[in-house]
């Protein structure tokens, strides 16, 4: 049995941050399916004919303080956090045929030693057998913050009340999406970390991976 821990919630509910912090302490795999359907975004914007032979060319480096998507030699990954393919991957992210094309992609991350799989369908759809599933989430000001902060640290300038739309906007069509919508499944742990450090979080899951596995 191969461990694996999935973590789904909204945008800016710090999955990320927590998702590659566990996989590096672990040395577990991570699979950051949002950045797929970001690479996806990016693809379909260029016209590719065949998607699936680019996103496996893709090469992803990530460390603690840093990530990094090489394709044909070039640094995609500010374009892949920039407006315009969040927007265009959240739109495609509804179709059932993108979600098709992914699924075996993403499957193809639970190896050994272990997956960390952060998202917003890891529990429901793709995972559904994992056995540690957390709902990670904070309130929309908090996470409208978060995303500020990474945006002005990449550079960007932000408008907080258009960021909090932009934020609300994906939240509905995640949730109200008829495709693997976000939803708390059942054997969920709900984290509400809007007032909880990210060390704290990360004991939490830490404890429960120790006892199920
Ligand atoms: O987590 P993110 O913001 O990088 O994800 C980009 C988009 O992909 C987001 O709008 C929702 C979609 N997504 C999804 O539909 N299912 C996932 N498992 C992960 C992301």
């Amino acid at each position: 049995m191969i461990p694996i821990v999935t973590i789904d919630g909204p945008s800016g509910s710090g999955k990320g941050t927590l998702a590659k912090k566990l996989s590096i302490d672990l040395k577990w795999n991570y699979l950051d399916s949002g950045l797929l359907y970001r690479c996806y975004a990016f693809f379909y914007r260029k016209k590719t004919q065949e998607i699936d032979q680019e996103l496996a060319s893709l090469k992803f480096n990530f460390s603690d303080e840093m990530e990094q998507v090489i394709w044909n030699q070039t640094d995609i990954t500010q374009e892949l956090r920039g407006n315009e393919i969040t927007l265009l991957s959240s739109e495609l992210s509804q179709r059932k045929e993108v979600r098709k094309e992914l699924y075996l992609i993403q499957k193809s991350y639970h190896k050994m030693p272990g997956l960390i799989a952060e998202g917003r369908d890891m529990s429901s759809t793709v995972f559904p057998n994992s056995k540690i599933k957390i709902f990670l989430t904070a309130s929309i000001d908090q996470r409208v913050q978060r995303r500020a902060n990474q945006l002005r640290n990449a550079g960007q300038k932000v408008n907080i009340s258009e960021l909090k739309k932009e934020i609300e906007l994906r939240d509905s069509r995640d949730t109200e999406r008829i495709h693997s919508p976000l939803s708390i499944v059942e054997g969920a742990i709900k984290i509400d970390n809007t007032n909880e450090s990210v060390e704290t979080t990360i004991k939490r899951v830490k404890k429960l991976i120790y006892e199920r596995y």
